[in-house]
């Protein structure tokens, strides 16, 4: 008996003892690499949900390497904090960060085998296959969409205006409208969350995309992920799930039946049918096209997350409001109108977004995994090993002094034509950059502009008692905010 006790005792030992030499080796990796690091301990390391803002750490990496170390959870993880590295990761040396390293399941958890996941040919597949849907012809042809819906919008937000009072919730209303026309342009279909009920789906994407799973299945998803696979863990929800496999075979029916639909011309779908299949399948499976049109629908949400923070700041300055709406109305007189050429004429409104994406950046980091060693061309000898996950602090940048002084600041002027040509290059990073870009920048930008111009000709925004002070949600991996969006909203009398 007491042999076994003592046999015991010692086996224990030796497992603490053999783990702790594990971990000291797994948090050693930087400082055998020779690279400045932030110190982090197990088992969370220093990036966490709660940090993904990456302002402290980048502050105290910068200047030292263009490169960093920190660690999520037991992983090494390389910080770029110098722009010329970060050219060389997304541009120069692209070929060496291929991948983004995401946590995919094709089999358990079918969303998450979206593009934003694929790797090497699959991305490329994938990518190439949906680049039609964003051609500069079909974006033109989706314009006067685009306005029916917006004056459906206006109409929608009059009558509630009239019968509710000034003080509207923006949120939700930007959200049901961007889902809309994310699916009628990606789709062809009507999406009608406005005004009919059917809010299932702008409900399903706001409630599961780009939500964090609990720190547990990120440690598993991060450190060990064939444990994670074997337990089968799914980052979205089977409601999620099943309500983007209805639209998608929905989708598909009606496009057999061959429902007159204008604008159906080619839409996602169509493009994704026509791609070879992946694993020796002869075509993409339904829950692989669920995944794309997942990821298109869910990334709409940018636009109405951006739309709505540029209100939230005009609502705080009225004259930059002015100012705003002053440049929409030249545009639209000398076009007349608000069309396609009006729409890309308004220099102080992109201004606008421009520093609205500044300050919040949807994405908060790019994410890249090195696909082969890579020399680091400074000429320190160091080799970054295959394998290693690299974050470009896209958040920390935009909040960086050196290159936006006063960074909590709102100001468009930031991005008038001399001072954008003297900010060096590679430190405004909303829509990412390389070849793996965001592909939805014309569409998204395009967006923008007409949500944004058709809103400033019509209303004049201002903030109310009920607004919610943006705070920001710690459960996404995107910036959310937490609560709603309230203003009040006066009906101007000049139609765009
Ligand atoms: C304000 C609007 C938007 C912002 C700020 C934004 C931002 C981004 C960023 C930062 C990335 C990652 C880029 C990188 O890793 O270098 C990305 C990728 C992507 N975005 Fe967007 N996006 C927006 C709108 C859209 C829209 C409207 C769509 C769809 C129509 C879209 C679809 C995508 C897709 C599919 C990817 C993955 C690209 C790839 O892996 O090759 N985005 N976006
Ligand atoms: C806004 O930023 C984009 C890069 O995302 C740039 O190409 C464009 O020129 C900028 N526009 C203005 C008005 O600064």
């Amino acid at each position: 008996m007491s042999h076994f006790l003592w046999f015991l005792s010692a086996a224990l030992s030796l497992c603490l003892a053999l783990c702790f030499l594990h971990f000291r080796k797994k948090y050693s990796f930087w400082r055998e690499l020779g690279i400045p690091f932030v110190p982090a301990g197990f088992p969370l390391g220093n990036i966490q949900h709660t940090s993904h803002q990456m302002l402290d750490l980048y502050k105290e990496l910068k200047g030292k390497h263009p490169i960093g170390g920190v660690f999520q959870f037991t992983e090494p993880v390389a910080m770029i904090t110098d722009p010329e590295m970060i050219k060389n990761v997304l541009v120069r040396d692209f070929r060496h960060f291929y991948d983004r390293g995401g946590y995919a399941d094709g089999t358990h958890d079918p969303l998450s085998g979206h593009m934003l996941n694929s790797e090497s040919d699959r991305w490329r597949v994938l990518r190439h296959g949906s680049s039609p849907i964003f051609s500069t012809g079909r974006l033109r042809a989706f314009f006067p969409e685009m306005l029916r819906m917006m004056d459906e919008f206006r109409a929608f937000l009059d009558a509630k205006l009239a019968s509710e009072g000034e003080t509207v919730e923006l949120k939700g209303m930007l959200g049901q409208l961007t889902t809309d026309i994310s699916v009628r342009f990606l789709l062809g279909g009507e999406g009608n969350n406005l005004n009919a009920p059917e809010r299932d789906l702008y409900q399903a994407i706001t409630n599961g995309a780009f939500i964090l799973p609990s720190l547990w299945k990120q440690f598993l998803m991060t450190c060990y992920r064939s444990v994670a696979k074997k337990l089968r863990l799914r980052v979205y929800t089977r409601e999620l799930t099943e309500a983007m496999k209805h639209l998608v075979a929905k989708t598909i029916d009606d496009r057999a039946e061959g429902s007159a639909n204008a604008c159906r011309r080619i839409n996602l779908i169509d493009q994704l049918l026509k791609l070879p299949g992946f694993e020796g399948k002869g075509s993409l499976t339904l829950e692989e096209i669920a995944g794309q049109v997942f990821l298109f629908v869910g990334a709409y949400e940018t636009n109405s997350l951006t739309t709505f923070y540029c209100l939230h700041e005009l609502a705080q300055r009225l004259d930059l409001q002015q100012r705003a709406r002053a440049c929409v109305l030249e545009a639209l007189d000398k076009h007349g109108g608000i069309t396609y050429e009006a729409i890309a004429d308004m220099p102080y409104l992109d201004q606008c977004i421009n520093e609205t994406l500044r300050k919040n950046p949807p994405s908060i980091n790019l994410i890249r995994v090195t696909t082969e060693d890579y020399p680091v061309p400074d000429s320190t000898g160091v080799v970054l090993p295959k394998g290693l996950n690299v974050v470009i602090p896209v958040y920390a940048i935009h909040y960086d002094a050196e290159y936006y002084p006063d960074p909590e600041r709102f100001d468009p002027d930031r991005f008038a034509p001399e001072a954008s040509s003297n900010r060096t290059p590679y430190t405004f990073l909303p829509f990412g950059g390389g070849p793996k870009n965001c592909i939805g920048y014309r569409q998204g930008k395009m967006h923008l502009r007409t949500m944004l111009a058709m809103l400033l000709c019509s209303y004049e925004f201002s903030e109310c008692p009920k607004i919610i002070q943006g705070t920001r949600s710690e459960k996404h991996s995107v910036l959310k905010l937490k609560g709603n969006l309230w203003l009040r909203v006066r009906k101007l009398h000049r139609m765009g």
